[in-house]
């Protein structure tokens, strides 16, 4: 059977954090896969967290299973910020704790393939493992175009979509900082959406994996709750990876918003019953550490400053980069309009390879950049390099 198999090539994006390892220059500069770096190019351990799991350490006395649904107390404690203090909608939703955010978007595609959805609707680019994720599962893909050249949101493409689709389909809508472009839909633009979909059959997926990294915790939550107020059905996979520190540790939840809450327990049931045939359980320590956070008002204030501070570092890194303008053919000024970690610089297969072989700058394939493996010591550098490649 083994010599059946073809060889796959390594996921592109994490095969560059080896690439980059192995590197040997002392001023080489990571911008690939998508991690948050100090002003030092640092990706510490949040305070909060180290705390959260002192804490852990000392108060847990059991490591026997939760169940497939995972942390209940992790899943609840998440919702007031993603979903807001006030949400109406609240008693129609449930939710589940999933390894990672990947793990919330598997689960979401596959109880939508259960409820009958045949083909989902990516607005492309979009972060690469999510048209994986939708082929593995053997559902549908059929793309529409996420931004235009001139660095805006496609909002007609995506309205289109809307207006056509059938309830046999879904759209998975980024809520935040869009990976990888870093262009988000304005808030009018969400008004639109919002409209949109609850005059269409489509199901709505939004993947939140950046909340707090672009505009602030509720500015970021926006677009998601505007759909919520308006559609009757929807679902938000939802990561802490990023805005916990937690990468490794894994750490998500999937929501579920049903048209009543009597619907809720058929809908756990079938959640409960795709996580068992896929990872059982979620893995716990990390979403205990956030729950024990998010359960203690100075641990939580803590946890928001350091979100700050880390958005307050890519805006600062954005800054820098647009007032640098015109470099070569590049316009890097849209990119203070931007949000999160990333931004896809429009060059070509050879000039980013010249930036890895010449100057020792890693990037994805698309061009995407991270902005937060830029600092105030290599930022420089980094602009200089685009000027060499895209003169
Ligand atoms: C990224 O896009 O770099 C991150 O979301 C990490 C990943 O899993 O791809």
């Amino acid at each position: 059977m083994l010599d059946r198999l073809e060889p796959q090539s390594p996921d592109a994006l994490l095969a560059l954090i080896k690439l980059h390892a192995a590197d040997e220059r002392s001023d080489k500069i990571d911008l690939g896969v998508g991690v948050y770096r100090t002003k030092d190019g640092d990706t510490p351990v949040f305070r909060a967290i180290k705390a959260a799991e002192r804490r852990l350490v000392e108060k847990q006395s059991s490591k026997s299973y939760l169940g497939p649904e995972g942390d209940m107390g992790f899943v609840h404690a998440l919702m007031p910020y993603v979903f807001g203090d006030d949400a109406v909608y609240g008693e129609r939703i449930e939710g589940m704790q999933t390894p990672g955010g990947t793990g919330a978007v598997r689960l979401a595609v596959a109880l939508a393939q259960r409820g009958g959805v045949e083909a989902v609707h990516l607005g492309i680019p979009s972060w690469p493992n999510h048209a994986q994720i939708l082929a593995d599962i053997g559902m549908e893909t059929r793309t529409f175009s996420h931004a235009r050249d001139d660095g805006t949101a496609d909002i007609e493409a995506v309205l289109e979509v809307i207006a056509k689709a059938t309830a046999k389909e879904a759209i998975l809508l980024h809520a935040c900082c869009h990976n990888p472009t870093g262009i988000d839909y304005t808030n009018d633009e969400w008004d639109r959406i919002a409209d949109a979909l609850s005059r269409s059959e489509v199901f709505p997926i939004i993947d939140s994996a950046y909340q707090g990294l672009g505009r602030g915790m509720e500015e970021d939550a926006y677009g998601l709750r505007r759909v919520l107020d308006k559609v009757e059905e929807a679902m938000i996979a939802y990561s802490c990876d990023k805005n916990f520190g937690m990468y490794r540790d894994r750490v998500g939840a999937l929501y579920v918003m049903a048209k009543e809450s009597a619907q809720l327990d058929t809908v756990m049931s079938n959640l409960n019953a795709l996580a068992r045939a896929s990872w059982s359980m979620p893995p716990d320590h990390g979403a205990a550490a956030v729950r024990e956070i998010l359960s203690d008002p100075e641990l939580s204030k803590d946890w928001l400053a350091e979100v700050e501070e880390m958005r307050e570092r890519m805006r600062e890194v954005r800054g820098i980069l647009a007032d640098a303008g015109e470099v070569g053919s590049l316009d890097l000024a849209p990119l203070g309009e931007q949000n999160g970690l990333f931004s896809v610089l429009p060059l070509d297969k050879d000039q980013i390879a010249r930036l890895r072989s010449e100057h020792g700058i890693y990037m994805a394939g698309s061009g995407r950049i991270n902005v937060a493996g830029l600092t105030r010591g290599n930022i420089d550098k980094f602009i200089g390099a685009l000027a060499d490649v895209a003169s």
